[in-house]
């Protein structure tokens, strides 16, 4: 029942009208008034992406981490992966910063509403395993210079993200978790019930290559990652609540 439910909505979704963003003309905006302007909470003064009532404004005001940190790769030519793209506010974003790159965006619903040539979207629940080898056969060829995760921030699922997406990062490549500390300020998220560290303490035993107990990250997991992880910035955006990891591979 549930592969017919998809497959209905992903014939829906093929058929939709999207916004053509190589239409659009948004040149010579920096990174935060992108965000701002296609309405990504990464940016300083957006309305509340989620809800159509609220007239209120935040924005977690990412962009002066992801232009510093980006700057090197801004005009070259690159693959850059989105997991968590609701609308595709901050993928559409991206684009217009990055001009010679690729952006591919998984997201597990259809709710992503542009289309660009050198826009990928995947419908993919990075927790359903048939999803994930759909994704492996189709992109094992495709190493990314930049993966962003800004799914579901639960837990789980961002140790889960860090394992499987890692792998594909290119050599000098960032890897991006927002609201990484999600679990500790929402009970929600934190889903392991103590069987997992907090991402802040998760990445402290990764740089300092200190072995941790994860149902997930197994022994060879943590050596990967103690091999291939070259540095983890941490930063604090506009509010308490957002922090952010830019972790780069070796
Ligand atoms: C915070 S929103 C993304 C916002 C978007 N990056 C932006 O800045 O405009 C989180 C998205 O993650 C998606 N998501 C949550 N859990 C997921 C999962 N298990 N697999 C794939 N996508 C997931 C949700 O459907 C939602 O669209």
């Amino acid at each position: 029942m549930k592969e017919i439910t998809k497959f209905y909505k992903r014939f829906v979704f093929n058929f939709k009208n999207k916004i053509n963003l190589d239409i659009e003309n948004v040149n010579n905006k920096s990174l935060n008034e992108l965000f701002n302007h296609f309405g990504t909470d990464k940016g300083t003064e957006v309305l509340n992406p989620y809800s159509k009532e609220s007239n209120e404004i935040h924005g977690h005001g990412f962009a002066k981490f992801y232009e510093k940190e980006f700057k090197h790769y801004k005009n070259k030519k690159l693959n850059i992966l989105e997991i968590g793209t609701w609308e595709g506010a901050s993928s559409a974003a991206f684009l217009n910063y990055f001009p010679n790159a690729t952006i591919y965006c998984i997201d597990k619903n259809f709710r992503f509403k542009f289309k660009s040539k050198r826009i990928t979207f995947f419908n993919c629940d990075i927790n359903n395993k048939k999803d994930m080898n759909r994704f492996s056969s189709k992109f094992n060829n495709i190493n990314f210079k930049i993966i962003i995760d800004d799914a579901s921030h639960i837990l789980s699922d961002m140790i889960k993200s860090l394992k499987f997406f890692f792998q594909q990062l290119d050599s000098n490549g960032i890897f991006v978790i927002e609201d990484f500390n999600a679990p500790v300020y929402f009970e929600a998220l934190n889903d392991t019930k103590g069987k997992e560290l907090f991402m802040n303490n998760l990445l402290k035993n990764i740089m300092k290559k200190k072995k941790f107990k994860s149902n997930i990250l197994s022994n060879s997991d943590q050596e990967y990652l103690f091999k291939n992880i070259k540095d983890i910035k941490i930063f604090k955006g506009k509010t308490n609540i957002s922090d952010i990891a830019f972790i780069t591979k070796k």
